[in-house]
Order: structure tokens, then sequence, then C-alpha cells
């Protein structure tokens, strides 16, 4: 076999190679606008960084406890309380390399091969490929544009079969920006109770909900806390994605056959980037209020321009995207995506490479200042409009 095509079967490069298309087209270009991956143009908040630098003089450089250094633990459980999560103890906190590792520890503390995992689509897709990792079968339930793409319980319980296991909620959503209504969070508990399910409630982006949305810890609800693994994160909220601390907090039974696996492939989350964490959450929260305005100011210039565009979209009321319908233009998303690259040198990934269904959506990330974002729109529309044009005259009279 010729080497270089000897991996694994559980390798999917299918789906990265549109993005990895679009990088090194973006890379040939000059003023691209890039309103694609999930990172804050925003810089971590200057105390962050200081109690970075601090703890590296302070000899910040060794491994830490597997679970994460206990004090960060213990702030991390006084934060989900003061925010209506629950009660945890310091035990049932484990700190990981970003929120993205804790989302593979679960799959593989507690997937077994063949049990089923349901994932709603759009999706943050890193859920397709950790489930997969762990020989477990993804079950996606589609959302809609129509339905401001809300996950409803009753979606959920049609696609339930005696190999269902786990439901994934990811609240606000990735790629969507949906937050989930407290009513139907309720449902959602009340399912899972009944049938038995593990919930992963990735909450990553609750920190950052617009509209007066309430994001609600499904973990809060009764009975829940003991089948619940919340993911949580501060690339999001603090903008530190590369420093790649994120947790989840668990029943501990659930905490202890998690931190294994976490142990095995990471040994502990970075020394720096702990004590980093533990100044975010402790200092003023002013920095994330301050980052959540700026955020929606964004949102809403993007949602008038797309008003001006005619291009629909789901009022995301989470997150910091807008997913928006592009099926007017007479391309799929992934080709307008290409396009809207190389003639107006504005990066935006399709909506394929987040499980949708239909290929017709294009998720904005808002990580831009409000100027760049209506440069971009201003680019976005040139674009719109001629393919709208290409498209008419090409319609048989
Ligand atoms: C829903 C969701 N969960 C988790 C992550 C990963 O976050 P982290 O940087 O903490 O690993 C992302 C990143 O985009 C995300 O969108």
């Amino acid at each position: 076999m010729n080497p270089s095509q000897r991996f694994a079967k559980r390798v999917s490069i299918k789906e990265s190679s549109l993005r990895t298309r679009m990088l090194d087209i973006a890379a040939g270009l000059t003023d691209v606008i890039a309103l694609g991956r999930g990172d804050p143009d925003l810089d971590t908040p200057a105390h962050v960084i200081e109690a970075g630098q601090k703890a590296l003089g302070n000899g910040a450089t060794h491994y830490t406890h597997p679970l994460g250094m206990p004090q960060l633990r213990e702030a991390i459980a006084t934060s989900i309380r003061a925010n209506g999560g629950g009660d945890y103890s310091a035990d049932e906190i484990v700190v990981t390399a970003g929120a993205q590792e804790s989302m593979f520890v679960a799959m593989l503390a507690l997937i077994d091969p063949g049990e089923e995992v349901i994932i709603p689509s759009p999706g943050y897709n890193s859920y397709h490929q950790a489930v997969e990792l762990a020989g477990g079968l993804c079950v996606s339930v589609p959302t809609f544009e129509r339905d401001g793409f809300a996950l409803t319980a009753e979606a959920v319980e049609a696609r339930l079969t005696p190999a269902s296991r786990m439901l994934c909620l990811i609240n606000p959503s990735n790629p969507t920006g949906m937050v989930i209504p407290p009513s139907e969070i309720e449902k959602l508990a009340a399912l899972a109770i009944k049938h038995d399910l593990i919930v992963i409630s990735d909450e990553i982006y609750a920190r950052l909900v617009y509209d007066n949305a309430r994001v609600v810890p499904v973990a809060s609800l009764p009975g829940m806390k003991e089948r619940t693994i919340t993911i949580d994160g501060f690339s999001k909220a603090y903008a530190m994605t590369g420093w790649r601390v994120g947790y989840f907090a668990a029943p501990r039974h659930y905490a202890k056959a998690m931190a294994e696996i976490h142990h095995g492939l990471a040994i502990c989350a970075p020394a720096v980037s702990q004590h980093a964490a533990l100044a975010a959450l402790s200092g003023s929260q002013d920095c994330v209020e301050a980052a959540r305005q700026q955020y929606d100011a964004r949102r809403r210039t993007m949602m008038a321009a797309l008003d001006r565009m005619g291009l629909s979209y789901a009022r995301p009321n989470g997150a910091f995207y807008v997913y928006a319908n592009v099926s007017s233009t007479g391309a799929s998303a992934s080709d307008f995506c290409l396009r809207l690259l190389q003639d107006g040198k504005v990066m935006m990934f399709p909506g394929s490479l987040f499980g949708d269904h239909c290929d017709d959506y294009v998720r904005i990330s808002l990580l831009q200042p409000v100027p760049k974002i209506e440069e971009a729109a201003r680019r976005m529309d040139a674009v719109v409009k001629a393919m709208k044009s290409e498209n008419k005259s090409v319609q048989p009279a």
C-alpha cells in the first residue's frame, strides 16, 4: 500500500477538504475579511494575561493535579452555582485542554461501540468526530430555519431507539446561535429521564446571549445532575482560544471515569492557562459584558445587511454567529462560499461543515469590528447580486 494512504479508516478527510481548500485560497489573496473561524478577534483581557505571566514567573511550568488546580476547580464550582447551574464539589469538576478535550473525554468514557448519540443538526461538527472515534453512531436531529433552528423534544423522541444512550445539547448553538427555550429544556430533561439518556450540555456560549435570552443549565433541573455532563470553557467569553483551557462538570461517578481518559489524553490542562482561567473567573466580569455588547452590535449590523440583501436567517439570540440562507443565489452554500472568497475576498464557511442537511446555509462569524462587518456585507451584497443576475440570465424565457 502507498504509505501516504496508510491511515486509519476512522479518519475522514472528506469533511475537512473544503475548509482546507478555502484556507489555501485565502492564503494566496490579500485583504480577505475572515468571518470563518470561531476564534474571537478580541484580546484576552489584560488582567488575565498578567496573571498568566506572573504564574510563569512563579514556576507554573509543571504538571498540575490531573483534575486541575484545586483553587481553579473551587472557583469553577462557585461560578456554576452563581449562574444557577447547580451544586458541584471540586472533585466533580475536571479542567481539560479546552472544552474540545472534554467532548472527546465524554465520548471515550461513556460511549461503547454501537451506542447511539443524538446530535442536533446543524451542530458543532467535533461532536460527530468524537462519537465516531468512540465507535458510537451519530443520530442527527434536523432543525429548521422556519422554527428558528429550535431543537424540540418531540423531534428527539422520534429518533430514539433501544440503542440510544446520549443526547447532546449545544446551547447556545454553534452554528445557528439558537438558545433552547426554557420550556423546551424542561421537556428535553423529562425525555432524558424517561429514556435513561446521558445528557451532554455544551454551554460554552452561555455568557454570550442577546435579546434577553436565558440559557437554562439542564443540570440544574430536578433529577438531571446525576445524568448530565456540562461542558464549558474560557475560549469564547474571555477570548482565550489559544490558552487551551476548558472544563466539564459531572456527577462523581462519571467524573471519575472521565478523569481516567483525560489523564491518558492530556495528563492535565496547561498549568499557566489554569492560572489565567482562575484570574478570568475571579476578576471583574465587565470584560465579558463589554465583549457581549460588541458581538451584539456586530450581530445587528449583519442582520440588517442580510435584510437589505434579501437573504433570510433565523435571528440568533446567542453565540457570535449568523446562519444565513443563500439558496436564493441559485448555488449551493459550498459554491457560494468559494465564489464569495474568490470574488469578494470574504471568508465564511458553508453549513455543510456543520452537518447541514441541505447545504443552503453559510455560517457568518461575527469576529471582526463593525466597520469590517459592514465592508464584508458590501462585498457579499455585490456577489449575491451578480449570482442572482447570472441565475436569471440562464433561466428559460
Ligand atoms: C460548541 C463548541 N464547543 C466547544 C468548542 C471548543 O472550545 P475550546 O476552545 O474551549 O476547546 C467550540 C469551538 O468553536 C464550540 O463551538
